[in-house]
């Protein structure tokens, strides 16, 4: 079964974690930001990952803009099985489901959805327990 694993990183974290899926499930390791020049983006592969860092500091969605806009020019993607794993700080929120959301307004259905949370590059332990404490 073929697969294409797309990622977009800020940072690293989420290339790491697209790498390591794509070695474990012999598939293609493809950066978005290499494919967002085309108008769409058709692909034969069966089975299509989905690796990005959770941006809720920058909207209310938790999903980059790019990968917003990777998913709209995504094309035939009805009948493949699409799965995401998103890297976080310290908070996933609904990032999960509103891409799920996006990808059901595509016509097609996110099959599974994982949050790995990394180590923590920007907030100390005094600032996250403040977060959660207020
Ligand atoms: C602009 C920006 C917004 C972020 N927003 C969140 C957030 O809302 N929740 C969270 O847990 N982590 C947040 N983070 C941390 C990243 O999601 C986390 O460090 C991720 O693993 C980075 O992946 P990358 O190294 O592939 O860019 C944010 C980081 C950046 C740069």
């Amino acid at each position: 079964m073929s697969t294409e694993i797309y990622y977009f990183s800020g940072t690293g974290n989420s290339l790491v974690t697209a790498r390591n899926i794509a070695e474990k499930m012999n598939g293609k390791l493809i950066s978005i930001p290499s494919v967002m020049d085309q108008e769409s983006l058709k692909t034969n592969a069966e089975v299509i990952g989905i690796v990005f860092p959770v941006y809720y500091a920058t909207n209310d969605c938790g999903i980059p803009l790019i990968i917003g806009r990777f998913i709209r020019k995504l094309e035939n993607i009805g009948s493949k099985y699409l799965f995401a794993v998103c890297t976080s700080g310290y908070m996933s929120g609904e990032t999960i489901e509103n891409l799920s959301k996006l990808i059901q307004s595509r016509g097609a259905k996110l099959a599974a959805g994982f949050t790995v949370t990394m180590s923590n590059k920007i907030l100390t332990k005094e600032k996250q327990y403040k977060m959660f404490n207020n």
